[in-house]
């Protein structure tokens, strides 16, 4: 019987490459698009390595429509799932342009091309960043969203609602919106894992690189937050649970299984993580000493957020399985790996 494929834009980033063994694993075949603007090939042909296929990849940009084009005319999917996004908050605030102009235009040509193609559906990479600070935690896919407080994260927002129009107009078309908590670890394999460009923005590569000695000192960006410790809490969702997820949402809407042709689900753990908790279980779990110190607040953090996980643990039938000891020991396998670390 022939596989059903996938098609996944930006499938040598941090989480599509990570989705694209989980979809090999569970059957599928996959195309990978990629521009390479924040990813590497070496971690295409790592996923080549731990899945043993040939994964076809081509390079190009999804916001060139004439390009992604020709991937929907040589390849037969009727799923995909739109990774191909700038995400670094910061970056956004500086360069808005080009946040809005990647991240929506990329996602409209998919749709349109879906269309064109007679493509079915699309699995859409959101961010609880669309809640903004939660008045109520856990956080269900019911709670408000809120004005977002930064370009990428109003790139979410409108995403979401380009495709909630979208999929109500367009018959037969569908999307999962998954709204990724705080994606963190590497594969068991320690073959891929995140890759960030210069100094990290976020909190465990920064961890890392500093117990690798790249960093001389990570700043815990305060401790005088209305917390139980006075740091930030975050729901730290492990990266092959959350490409787990991807296949969860793909398989439902193969299977006709959606009740809506635009659904949503938090993909969190429904466990609030301090930042002090984590740094002390980084340690802890991989036995190293992390030079750390308090730091300032880092503005525009939300102070609290952790996931309702209810309706994708009971409609998706997807749940986060990692502890977070083993996702911190993943992290710091995959920085040794890469360092060249004993
Ligand atoms: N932090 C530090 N020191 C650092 C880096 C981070 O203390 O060097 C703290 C932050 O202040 C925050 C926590 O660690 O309290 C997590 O910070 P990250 O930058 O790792 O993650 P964020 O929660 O700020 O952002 C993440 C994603 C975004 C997404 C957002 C949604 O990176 O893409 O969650 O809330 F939009």
């Amino acid at each position: 019987m022939k596989k059903e494929c996938v098609l996944v834009c930006g499938g040598a980033g941090y989480i599509g490459s990570h989705t694209t063994v989980e979809l090999i694993n569970a059957g599928y075949d996959v195309v990978i698009v990629d521009n390479f603007s924040n990813s590497e090939m070496s971690a295409v042909e790592n996923v080549r390595k731990i899945t043993g296929v040939e994964i076809p990849c081509i390079e190009a940009d999804c916001c060139d429509m004439e390009a992604f084009r020709k991937v929907f005319e040589k390849y037969e999917f009727n799923s995909a799932i739109h990774f191909a996004a700038s995400k670094a908050v910061g970056e956004s605030l500086e360069k808005p342009m080009l946040y809005y102009r990647n991240n929506l235009t990329s996602l409209m040509n998919l749709i349109d091309l879906m269309r064109e193609f007679g493509r079915q559906n699309i699995v859409f990479s959101s961010s609880c960043t669309v809640y903004g600070e939660p008045d109520k935690q856990p956080v269900t896919e019911q709670t408000p969203r809120k004005p977002a407080t930064s370009p990428y994260g109003n790139t979410k927002q409108i995403s979401e609602d380009i495709l909630r129009d979208s999929m109500a107009a367009y018959k037969g078309m569908k999307t999962i919106a998954l709204r990724y908590f705080n994606p963190i670890g590497a594969h068991p394999s320690a073959m891929i894992g995140e890759l960030p460009r210069g100094v990290p923005q976020n909190l465990v590569p920064y961890v890392t690189q500093t117990a690798a000695g790249i960093r001389e000192c990570l700043s815990v960006f305060g401790d005088d937050y209305n917390t139980p410790d006075g740091s930030c809490i975050r729901d730290y969702i492990d990266v092959t649970d959350l490409a787990k997820a991807h296949v969860a949402a793909i398989n439902r809407m193969i299977q006709g299984r959606s009740e809506e042709n635009y659904e949503i689900f938090n993909v969190g753990t429904g466990r609030g993580v301090s930042v002090l908790e984590l740094v002390n279980k980084f340690q802890e779990v991989n036995n190293v000493k992390l030079n750390f110190k308090i730091a300032p607040r880092r503005p525009g953090d939300i102070i609290a957020i952790w996931a309702d996980p209810t309706r994708a643990n009971t409609v998706l039938g997807w749940k986060a399985e990692r502890t977070i000891e083993e996702t911190l020991a993943s992290a710091w396998n995959w920085e040794k790996h890469l360092r060249g670390i004993k």
